[in-house]
């Protein structure tokens, strides 16, 4: 809900309250951000109020009238430089007389009961069951107006926050930077955690105390990146994963970013982001404007924990869209690992026959379909397939998969194009390139240049085409290349610190135009793995591939770090083959079934020649994860002891809505040598129910144990011998059995599991839990 009262402005979500007031000067003064409080008339929030009575030192005065505060210290909701303060500006401009002092103060308030897209980027929105609304305030500097748009997502405690520059006047301003928000929180012991990382290595969680100076995270890739996902948290030094203030800020866009928190000379925390001001600077014409994307703010108290929960019911109800926002999406199998460049029909078909054998639901062709793709050195542009690799074309291959009961998808990679095809012939000024100058290359490829709106219409209607020519159900949509020598031969030259933005506009666009002309397809974003994991994406397409990194342990680590902004229904994980062809690890087939079950499950493996108990334990997997899948995809998310509080241990649960049903997984990195009593802490039960606590049952080969089947076996078995393998066949070594009954309460005190191998013997009351182990545990109301 959201109330003026006078001069007060106060947003009030479920658990939250934001307020800020307009000051006599005109700026605004932002009061509170936090727990919900109590704030029925003006003077309710005088608490909140700094009590200023002089200015001291060198501080400046805003005018003469003021003679109490400077600009400088006080808290503020839009800030900009000349005026005073001398913090992190929102807004940077060159007006026309070359002056860059900007003043915008305070002229308008509207409360509107809906919440409105933006016009030109993508925006959330509220379905039925949440209450929105949305408050325009309008400031004002000479002929300049900004309009501040905040959003109350109430059920959700998100508010949203963009801004936009509209030049009445008539002469052009050059805008430097316009970020989407900026808030002062009082002097605190905060720290930020920020996502940085790499291709192969994204969501690396990193936390820095933030006491003194500037904290700047950023991208300059020209995509939201997997070097600095726009997702960040500031809590307090002693916030836990269950307790204490955590405020979550995402961006909805997946350009470059930028966000800062500072600390200023008195101790208060600003907190900024918004489109990266490096390598941004736009012309704004008279009667023109200029707006920014929104930026996401949700706040808990109850830990990172309750943040994430926020915020993953914020993406999967007012961010992800369309026919797939809350239906189950399918177990594929995708051809990538299974065979890289070197796909025909043939062997497609045989992956095909074996997925579906196991249970596969959707078959994915990747890469290396069209044109004369059989490397990374050409093609990408030639949308036309390759006859010798599928004689019956696109239509032919989805006709003989349909045929064996499996959907089909194919991989675009739509925004670029390489020198060798013959789209870059016929239009080498459609690329993101500087006339005369050598460019700077990335996997052989160039960006199309989508601020050029003939590009844009150009491939969409090739997408159109492609999707329109068989029964695609599924589209991986691929983008593997960060900007360098960035420059538009379509914009003028005073333009050209437009490109960036422009570009990312033109995608959107496009991706606009795809999902709503074909609202069955399937979308999956990608970009050479995690390179574009944010909000804007999540707009257009529901799920999103987290990594080209698929080693389960690496994934471990880098789905729980994706879990503290984004929902695990968004994030696509496959099984893969080992040793890992990422990392060379190796890892129990299990545990890599473990980990991509709680996100968007699929293989990634050439199936077609996996051994018989691989392909038996794959069935057993994708009929276990049927019938879990929606507790999995769409239930809440816990995590409970994170590798920060126990080496190496991760523990997830999912309930579902109903909390009928949990799903949980204990996963292990390392054996610490006789530390064999483990304790698994679900979350989220009614305490007051009592569940069934089961484990998904497993039994080993007798091999895992070596020559230990020497201290068992009546006859001495040579390790590895005939004879050894020959017992394998016919031994199976039990697992253990979970099997407890209790209320919720104390099941969420910490589950004892079974005694796991501690070098003193076994049978089935141990828990099998070498090396990189996992286990699926089950909850399920026992009425
Ligand atoms: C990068 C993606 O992340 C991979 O999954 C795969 O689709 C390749 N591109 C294909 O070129």
């Amino acid at each position: 809900m959201i109330r003026r009262l006078n001069n007060l402005f106060v947003l009030d979500t479920a658990d939250t309250t934001y307020a800020f007031r307009v000051l006599p000067t005109g700026q605004l003064e932002h009061l509170y951000y936090g727990k919900r409080i109590r704030i029925e008339e003006e003077a309710d929030a005088m608490p909140l109020v700094e009590q200023h009575a002089f200015v001291s030192g060198n501080l400046n005065l805003y005018d003469k009238e003021h003679t109490e505060f400077s600009l400088e210290d006080m808290r503020l909701e839009m800030s900009s430089y000349g005026k005073g303060d001398i913090r992190e500006p929102m807004v940077e401009l060159i007006k026309s007389d070359g002056s860059m002092t900007c003043d915008f103060t305070f002229s308008d308030a509207k409360i509107l009961e809906e919440k409105r897209p933006l016009a030109t980027l993508p925006s959330a929105y509220a379905p039925e069951e949440i209450h929105a609304s949305e408050l325009i305030i309008t400031l004002q500097d000479e002929a300049l107006s900004m309009e501040l748009c905040y959003s109350v997502f109430e059920e959700t405690n998100v508010i949203t926050r963009s801004a936009k520059l509209l030049n009445n006047g008539q002469d052009p301003v050059r805008l430097e930077r316009l970020l989407s928000m900026q808030f002062d929180l009082d002097p605190a012991n905060y720290q930020v955690t920020c996502f940085t990382g790499a291709w192969a290595r994204e969501m690396q969680k990193k936390t820095v105390p933030v006491e003194a100076g500037k904290l700047l995270l950023s991208s300059m890739t020209g995509s939201s990146s997997s070097r600095c996902n726009p997702f960040f948290m500031v809590s307090k030094a002693e916030t836990t994963e269950e307790n204490g203030d955590c405020y979550g800020c995402n961006l909805i866009y997946s350009g470059n970013h930028y966000e800062s928190v500072e600390v200023s000379s008195y101790g208060k925390v600003r907190v900024s982001s918004g489109i990266n001001p490096t390598q941004f600077s736009f012309l704004i014409g008279a009667g023109e404007s200029f707006e920014t994307p929104e930026a996401v703010l949700t706040f808990s108290a109850e830990g990172f924990g309750g943040m994430s929960r926020n915020m993953h019911a914020f993406v999967r109800k007012c961010i992800v869209r369309g026919r797939w926002k809350e239906k189950e999406r399918p177990v594929l199998i995708n051809s990538w690992e299974a065979a890289y460049f070197d796909i025909n029909e043939s062997k497609l078909l045989k992956l095909a026959k074996a997925a579906k054998e196991v249970g596969v639901e959707l078959f994915v062709m990747d890469d290396g379909w069209f044109g004369k793709r059989d490397n990374d050195t050409s093609s990408l542009g030639d949308w036309t397939v390759n006859e010798k690799k599928l004689p019956g074309g696109l239509s032919g291959l989805a006709d003989k998969i349909n045929g064996l009961g499996l959907d089909f998808g194919i991989w675009v990679e739509p925004e670029m194009v390489n020198a060798d095809s013959d789209l870059y012939r016929t239009h080498p000024e459609w690329t993101i390139d500087i006339p005369g100058r050598d460019h700077s290359e990335g996997r052989n490829q160039r960006i199309l240049d989508f601020c050029n709106p003939k590009v844009v219409s150009y491939m969409t209607d090739v997408m159109r085409k492609v999707f329109k020519s068989a029964n695609i159900a599924y589209v991986k949509w691929d983008m593997n290349r960060t900007f360098t020598d960035v420059y538009s031969k379509y914009l003028p030259a005073d333009r050209q610190g437009e490109v960036l933005h422009r570009y990312i506009m033109g995608v959107y666009e496009m991706m606009g135009t795809l999902t709503t002309e074909f609202p069955e397809i399937l979308f999956e974003g990608c970009a050479a793995g995690g390179n574009r994991f944010d909000l804007g994406i999540l707009c257009y397409f529901p799920q999103i591939w987290a990594s080209d990194d698929t080693d389960a342990i690496y994934r471990a680590k880098a789905q729980t770090n994706y879990s503290y902004g984004y929902p695990m229904s968004t994030l696509s994980a496959h099984v893969s083959n080992c040793p890992n062809h990422q990392t060379l690890r190796v890892t129990p087939l299990a545990t890599r079934f473990a980990v991509a079950a709680f996100g968007i499950c699929g293989y990634e493996c050439n199936l077609a020649e996996m051994k018989g108990a691989d392909l038996s334990e794959i069935k057993k997997q994708i009929n276990l994860y049927k019938k879990y899948r929606k507790t999995l995809q769409f239930g809440t998310f816990y995590r409970s002891a994170c590798a920060e509080d126990i080496e190496g241990i991760y523990q997830w649960t999912s309930v579902s809505e109903d909390k009928k049903e949990a799903v949980g997984m204990f996963l292990h990195t390392l054996v610490q040598p006789n530390t064999r009593l483990h304790m698994y802490r679900p979350r989220g039960l009614d305490p007051t129910k009592k569940y069934h606590f089961t484990n998904r049952e497993m039994e080993y080969d007798i091999r895992e144990f070596g020559d230990l089947i020497n201290t068992a076996a009546p006859i001495h078995v040579k390790p590895n011998s005939l004879m050894h393998n020959a017992i394998a066949n016919f031994v199976k070594m039990p697992g253990e059995t979970e099997d407890i009954y209790a209320y919720g309460d104390a099941l969420m005190s910490g589950i004892h599991l079974k005694e796991a191998f501690g070098a003193t013997g076994y049978d089935e009351r141990t828990r099998h839990f070498p090396d990189f182990a996992a286990r699926l545990l089950f909850l399920s109301i026992h009425d």
